[in-house]
């Protein structure tokens, strides 16, 4: 059995063979070169961020439907990887097609996802404010992540994600509680819409890489559907993300990706997450919202009026 301590690698250099003694594997190569080396039923969480074929520099773009069956392919192999009480989280966007229509992933995922026999329990909204601003169509300021699991007995550890209520103080009124606090003294349960920063220059976790996961938002789904010293796969693995969230709270970890650039960045953020030392936004950090006193949140009068709408008025903001 795996154990934290006795490992004497703590991370494994860029590999092409996949470790189940390693506490991060971290594979250079095809999703499925390194799915294929994880023995049956032995991941506990498979979490990731597929290309979504819209042309970014670390994808080519394809014919959908034949993206698709790449999606089915990657699916399959960590469906079989998959431990009995596993999870499989797939965060995903639109597809944009070139005349800019738009598919959106989850509902194609769903459809796989169903046919493997798998359950979905979450289609969990993750909502962002910041992006680029569509002329054609409405900015787009949110993307899903879908959870299924692999069957009706899975490991949901609720409380180690629990928030704080918004009225805490709020005591029942009448009947046998009456006079007593309504709350659950854990906190209450986070909801399926996350409204957590994108990674955008200014943000700490920021590296070379264009579409990286916030830490958080990883962290998050390995408390809630992981134990300590479990495996969590990420297939697609970029520069690293959920690995670190997996090391973090002593959970393994192991990932794909073609790139070396994004590899190498992958494994100093991983060997900075097991000293403690990852520059990160923390779990449950309040969005910032500007103080409307700020100058840079007044609207220069050499602009003019704009569209008349007060100038506090915060309703494009969500959850201001
Ligand atoms: C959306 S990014 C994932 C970013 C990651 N979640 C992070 O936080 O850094 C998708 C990644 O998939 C990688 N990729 C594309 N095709 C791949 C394949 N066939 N096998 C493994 N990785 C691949 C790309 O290089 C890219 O880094």
């Amino acid at each position: 059995m795996f154990s934290m301590e006795t490992t004497t690698v703590p991370v494994q250099s860029t590999v092409t063979r996949y470790s189940p003694h390693a506490r991060a594997t971290i594979f250079h190569g095809d999703r499925l070169d390194l799915l294929k080396q994880i023995p049956d039923r032995t991941a506990r969480l498979v979490i990731t961020s597929p290309p979504y074929n819209i042309g970014k520099k670390y994808e080519k773009r394809l014919l959908f439907e034949h993206y698709l069956e790449q999606q089915e392919e990657t699916l399959k192999a960590a469906h079989r990887a998959l431990a009995d009480n596993g999870s499989l989280c797939w965060q995903v966007g639109n597809h944009v097609s070139t005349d800019g229509e738009i598919f959106p992933l989850d509902i194609y995922i769903y459809q796989i996802c169903k046919k493997l026999g798998m359950k979905l329990r979450n289609r969990i909204i993750w909502c962002f404010e910041h992006g680029l601003h569509c002329k054609n169509r409405l900015s787009g300021r949110y993307e899903n992540i879908v959870w299924f699991t692999k069957g009706d007995d899975y490991v949901f550890n609720l409380d180690t994600i629990r928030v704080p209520q918004k009225y805490p103080g709020k005591k029942a009124f009448k009947g046998p509680r009456k006079g007593q606090y309504t709350c659950n003294p854990l906190g209450k349960n986070p909801g399926d819409v996350w409204v957590i920063p994108n990674v955008k220059h200014n943000h700490v976790e920021k590296t070379a890489h264009p579409c990286q996961f916030p830490i958080e938002l990883v962290e998050r789904l390995i408390l809630a559907l992981t134990n300590e010293n479990d495996l969590v796969v990420d297939p697609y693995l970029g520069v690293g993300s959920a690995a670190c969230a997996a090391i973090l709270h002593k959970r393994r970890a192991a990932g794909a990706d073609l790139s070396a650039e994004y590899l190498e960045l992958a494994k100093q953020r991983i060997e900075l997450a097991t000293q403690g030392k990852l520059p990160r936004r923390p779990l449950g950090k309040l969005v910032y919202v500007p103080n409307p006193g700020d100058t840079i949140t007044k609207r220069p009068k050499e602009l003019g009026q704009g569209n008349g709408r007060h100038p506090y008025d915060q309703s494009h903001l969500l959850f201001a």
